[in-house]
């Protein structure tokens, strides 16, 4: 979708929002697929609330991307826009075992971070690509740590209110993948309140996350993570694995012969690929395991 009024695009420019026209998504997702849209780079929190009014009033349908590390994008001319927060410099500081952490920062950043300023708890997430923002949404975790355990408060831009408000960490339900978030708030901001732990020791908790990850995971491959969600006690992964299904194809979306979870794009797969492919094994793994599994990647389908 393109931006084409001249009165939109010098609004939003008095908004402070940057206008940048025809991207490519496949440049801004990990999988490295997606079609062509215009993204808006918000650069004022403050002017957040107007430009979604405007947006609203000029019926500019829009979606936010964060790090692009856990969506699948459509092919060809996307009909949203998309909106993103300028991830040069993003805030973070700390105060006693407090940590305020911009959203658009990096989420491996940020553990390191708050790690030379003694504080640990997240060492499991070091390795989980993207930013704070889509962490917080997804609930991310990994080696039994979730970013929700730590979670304070969240600034937001809250979409049914229209504004900008901060929610207490006891008001947010965080689950498995899955938050009380609604799908249009967008994270601006979160506070954290960690455990202080010395940094070598969370240094040598990090050296053993990146270990693991390292030997079980397709780390230099282009993918979205795990592929599914793991139904209640079982693992998406195995059942994956153990149906032969490693190196599985659809046109250039591959089912990575490392982690049977993630699926690669082994090429230059397409959207449509991708979605053959998870259709594909999720049949077969009900098919002969009885088991519904479910997307853990977020789709960003037409
Ligand atoms: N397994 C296989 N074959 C495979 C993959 C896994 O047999 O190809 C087996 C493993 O040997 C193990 C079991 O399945 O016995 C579970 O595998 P793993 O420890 O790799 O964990 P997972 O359940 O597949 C989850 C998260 C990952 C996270 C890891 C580590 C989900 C969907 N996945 O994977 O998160 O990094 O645990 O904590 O919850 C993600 O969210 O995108 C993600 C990758």
């Amino acid at each position: 979708m393109r931006i084409s009024e001249k009165a939109v695009a010098a609004r939003l420019k008095e908004l402070g929002v940057e206008l940048r026209p025809g991207v490519s998504l496949s440049e801004k997702t990990s999988l490295g697929i997606g079609g062509t849209t215009d993204e808006l780079l918000l650069r004022r929190f403050d002017t957040i609330p107007e430009v979604m009014r405007l947006l609203a009033n000029e019926k500019i349908p829009y979606r936010f991307l964060g790090g692009g590390t856990n969506v699948l994008v459509d092919d060809g001319e996307l009909p949203w826009i998309v909106l993103h927060l300028p991830t040069s410099q993003p805030g973070m500081r700390v105060e006693g075992n407090a940590a305020y952490v911009d959203a658009a920062a990096d989420l491996g950043g940020m553990v390191t971070f708050c790690a030379k300023h003694d504080l640990g708890g997240m060492e499991g997430l070091i390795g989980v690509p993207g930013s704070v923002g889509g962490a917080l949404r997804m609930n991310a975790g990994a080696y039994g740590t979730q970013i929700g355990s730590y979670v304070r408060e969240v600034e937001l831009y809250r979409a049914a209110s229209g504004e900008i408000e901060t929610v207490r960490g006891n008001d947010i339900r965080f689950d498995y993948r899955h938050t009380s978030f609604a799908p249009a708030d967008v994270m601006l901001r979160v506070k954290l309140e960690l455990p202080s732990k010395p940094f070598k020791e969370i240094l040598a908790g990090i050296k053993v996350c990146n270990e693991k990850r390292r030997a079980s995971q397709p780390l230099n491959q282009k993918s979205a993570g795990c592929i599914f969600k793991n139904p209640p006690g079982g693992s998406a992964g195995r059942m994956i694995d153990e149906l032969g299904l490693k190196g599985h194809r659809s046109g250039d979306a591959m089912v990575s012969d490392r982690h049977a979870n993630f699926f690669i794009n082994a090429g230059s797969a397409s959207c449509a690929d991708m979605l053959r492919l998870i259709e594909d094994v999720r049949e077969r793994v009900h098919k002969s395991f009885g088991a519904e599994l479910e997307n853990e990647v977020i789709l960003w389908k037409n």
